[in-house]
């Protein structure tokens, strides 16, 4: 093989993993949506700005610390009779979407 076919041959596989890493990003975000409205949207809302006092503001929250809390519900490190359950559901994957999803909203008051 050349070096320019070798070099075509790498940039091809370097747009090609750039396409696949956009698909799967999209993928993530409907996935979130999705879960958003059928598991969280009635308490968090779909904007993660609730319309009650009982429920907690998730929009604008940092992913990190909506990763960790919905992990610690899932593992019971934090306890919540409502949340765990929920979060038991839940694999990492759907944890990462949800945390992308509600920390990317505008946060509410
Ligand atoms: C039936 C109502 C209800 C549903 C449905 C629900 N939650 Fe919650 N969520 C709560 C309540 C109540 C709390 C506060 C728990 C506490 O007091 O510790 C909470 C807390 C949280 C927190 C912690 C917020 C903070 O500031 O520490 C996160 C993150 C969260 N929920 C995410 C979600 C996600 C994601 C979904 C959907 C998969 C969801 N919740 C579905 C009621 C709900």
């Amino acid at each position: 093989m050349t070096a320019n076919r070798l070099i075509l041959s790498l940039s091809t596989l370097a747009i090609l993993a750039q396409t696949t890493f956009a698909i799967a990003a999209g993928d993530s975000i409907q996935e979130a949506q999705q879960l958003v409205n059928d598991l969280c949207a009635t308490c968090h809302s779909v904007d993660g700005v609730s319309a009650d006092d009982a429920f907690p503001n998730l929009a604008g929250q940092k992913h990190g610390y909506l990763v960790k809390q919905l992990t610690d519900f899932r593992s019971k490190a934090r306890d919540n009779e409502t949340m765990g359950p929920i979060a038991e559901t839940l694999d990492d994957r759907m944890i990462d979407a949800l945390a992308t999803y509600y920390s990317s909203l505008p946060a509410g008051k």
